[in-house]
C-alpha cells in the first residue's frame, strides 16, 4: 500500500526540520537580498552601518535568550537548549565594548523596527512559548550556516583585527562542526512533540522571524 504521508498536507506531515526549511525558503531568499546583506557580501559595508546592526543584535538576542531561559524547562523548548554552545549576548557585548567602548550600553541605538522583533519575542517567550523553536532555529541556525564567511568579510571590509576583536559574535568556540552541530540541532527540534496545529503555527512564526529580521536590516 501507499504511503499514507505521500498523500497528506505536506504542509504539516514530515519532519519540523523539513518543513522549516521549506517554508522559509522564500524569506530566506528576501533576507540574503535586502541591501545590506548583498552589500555585505561584496565587501560593501561601513563601520556605521556594521555597528548599527551590531546592535540590533544585540537587543534581539537579549530578549531572545531572557525568553530561552525562561522556558528551558519547558519541553516546546527544552531539546533545543544549548547555551553553551549558542548564545550571543555575552559575545555581542564583547564586540559592542569594542566598538563603543566601556559606556556601549548607553550608546547603541535601538530602531523603531529592532522594538517591534524585541517585542514580539517577548510576547512568544511569555504567552507562546511553544513558538520560541522558530525564532532560535531562525537565528542561530542562520548564524551556524552564514557566520564564518561573514566574519571573513567583515573583517577585511572594516579591517579588524585578525584576533577577532569586534567578531565576537561570528566566533562559537564551542561549536567544534557547525555542520554536525546544525544536524543535532535538527534532530532535537524534530523530537519536540508537537500537534499539526502548532506545527502550521510554528512554521508561520518562522516567517514572521525572518521578516521581522529583513525589517531590522532595511530599518523600516
Ligand atoms: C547574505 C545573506 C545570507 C546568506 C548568503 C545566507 C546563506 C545561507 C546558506 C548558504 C545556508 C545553507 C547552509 C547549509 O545548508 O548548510 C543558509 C542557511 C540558513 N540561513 Fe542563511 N544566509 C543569509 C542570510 C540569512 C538571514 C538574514 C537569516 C535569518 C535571520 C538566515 C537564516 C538561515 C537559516 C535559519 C538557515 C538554516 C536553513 C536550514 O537548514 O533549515 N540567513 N544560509
Amino acid at each position: 500500500m501507499d504511503t499514507v504521508s505521500s498523500h497528506s498536507d505536506s504542509s504539516t506531515s514530515g519532519d519540523l526540520s523539513e518543513l522549516l526549511k521549506e517554508a522559509t525558503k522564500e524569506v530566506h531568499e528576501q533576507a540574503e537580498n535586502t541591501e545590506f546583506m548583498r552589500n555585505f557580501q561584496k565587501g560593501l559595508v561601513s563601520l556605521h552601518e556594521f555597528k548599527m546592526v551590531m546592535s540590533s543584535l544585540y537587543f534581539v538576542y537579549e530578549a531572545l535568550e531572557a525568553e530561552i531561559e525562561r522556558n528551558k524547562d519547558n519541553p516546546v523548548f527544552s531539546p533545543i537548549y544549548f547555551p553553551l554552545e549558542l548564545h550571543r549576548k555575552d559575545a555581542l557585548e564583547q564586540d559592542l565594548e569594542y566598538f563603543y567602548g566601556p559606556q556601549w550600553r548607553k550608546k547603541i541605538p535601538c530602531p523603531q523596527s529592532t522594538k517591534n522583533y524585541v517585542t514580539r519575542l517577548h510576547h512568544v517567550g511569555q504567552k507562546e512559548p511553544e513558538l520560541l523553536v522558530a525564532h532560535a532555529y531562525t537565528r542561530y541556525l542562520g548564524d551556524l550556516s552564514g557566520g564564518q564567511v561573514l566574519k571573513k568579510i567583515a573583517q577585511k571590509a572594516l579591517q579588524l583585527p585578525v584576533t577577532g576583536e569586534g567578531l565576537a559574535f561570528f566566533t562559537f568556540d564551542n561549536v567544534s562542526s557547525a555542520t554536525k552541530f546544525k544536524q543535532l540541532y535538527r534532530s532535537r527540534m524534530n523530537s519536540i512533540e508537537m500537534n499539526v496545529a502548532a506545527k502550521n503555527r510554528i512554521l508561520n512564526e518562522a516567517k514572521t522571524a525572518f521578516l521581522l529580521n529583513v525589517k531590522v536590516m532595511t530599518q523600516d
